[in-house]
């Protein structure tokens, strides 16, 4: 790999995929700007491999300057950002007549708003380090969601955004999105859902899923780096690449 050296800066570092993403690319050597809002989770991300190379940056993307600070802090830290991870996320699932708009206000401002501060803060970095984006959307963008409509809706904004922001940025900045299926993270604990709506929810995503079974964060992460790595990806951009157990089949 030839990650080896870059400075990448991931979103939603502390936990799930975002932490196994950490991982994967501290382990190919490159250095990490872990951002999150809570510091103790990313320490503990940054702990396991870190070392030198990790910088632990709690930050609120829902707010413009937090995000402009977290690519200071890398570009301070490390002398770069050649790679930006949009992997922080917030779900909430309702059917439409019971959802909160205000948890689609909070959506949107995470799964949308962070990842767009996020790329214009690092995009003077990015244009000169020939550098890559990757957003972590959902197979939920691309597929219909009934029960968690909303969601979907912000995660097929993200698609939409990826591909426009591809040929937007060409040929500078490679702009990609993995778009998982059910993976095993705490984002499972938190989803608006009592305890039984929870429970319906994942046995229904195991069925529809043909692997049979949720994914790990480090299933998703090796397709991080493969996108955000000259070597193996410098001719993909704008790709949607659904890593999903075949859920989108
Ligand atoms: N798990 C799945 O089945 C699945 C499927 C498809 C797509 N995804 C997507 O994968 C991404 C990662 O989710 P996950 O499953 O790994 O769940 P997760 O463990 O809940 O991760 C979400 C991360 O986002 C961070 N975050 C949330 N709001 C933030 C904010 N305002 N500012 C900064 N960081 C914020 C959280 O950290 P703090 O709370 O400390 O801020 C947390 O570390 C999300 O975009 C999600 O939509 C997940």
């Amino acid at each position: 790999m030839s990650l080896h050296g870059k400075s990448m800066v991931v979103t939603g570092a502390g936990t799930g995929i975002g932490r196994a993403v950490a991982r994967a690319l501290l382990a190919a050597g490159a250095s990490v700007t872990l951002v999150g809002r809570r510091a103790g989770p990313l320490g503990e991300a940054a702990d396991t491999e870190g070392g030198e190379r990790a910088l632990v940056h709690p930050a609120d993307i829902g707010d413009a300057s937090g995000a402009r600070a977290a690519v200071e802090a890398a570009v301070e830290r490390f002398g770069a950002v050649d790679g930006l991870v949009n992997n922080a996320g917030l779900a909430r699932f309702a059917p439409i007549e019971r959802a909160d708009l205000a948890d689609l206000t909070a959506m949107l401002d995470v799964n949308l708003l962070g990842p767009v501060r996020l790329i214009r803060a690092a995009l003077p970095q990015l244009r000169e380090r020939e550098g890559a984006v990757v957003n972590v959307s959902s197979v939920g963008g691309a597929l219909a969601m009934p029960g968690r409509a909303l969601y979907g809706a912000t995660k097929a904004a993200l698609n939409s955004l990826t591909r426009s922001l591809a040929r937007e940025l060409a040929p500078h900045v490679r702009v990609n999105a993995v778009l998982p299926g059910p993976v095993d993270t705490p984002m499972y604990g938190d989803l608006g859902l009592d305890a039984q709506g929870t429970d319906d929810l994942i046995a229904g995503l195991v069925e529809a899923t043909p692997l049979g079974r949720f994914g790990r964060p480090e299933e998703i992460a090796g397709w991080v780096c493969n996108l955000l790595d000259p070597e193996t990806s410098g001719w993909v951009t704008g790709a949607l690449v659904a890593i999903d157990g075949g859920r989108s089949a």
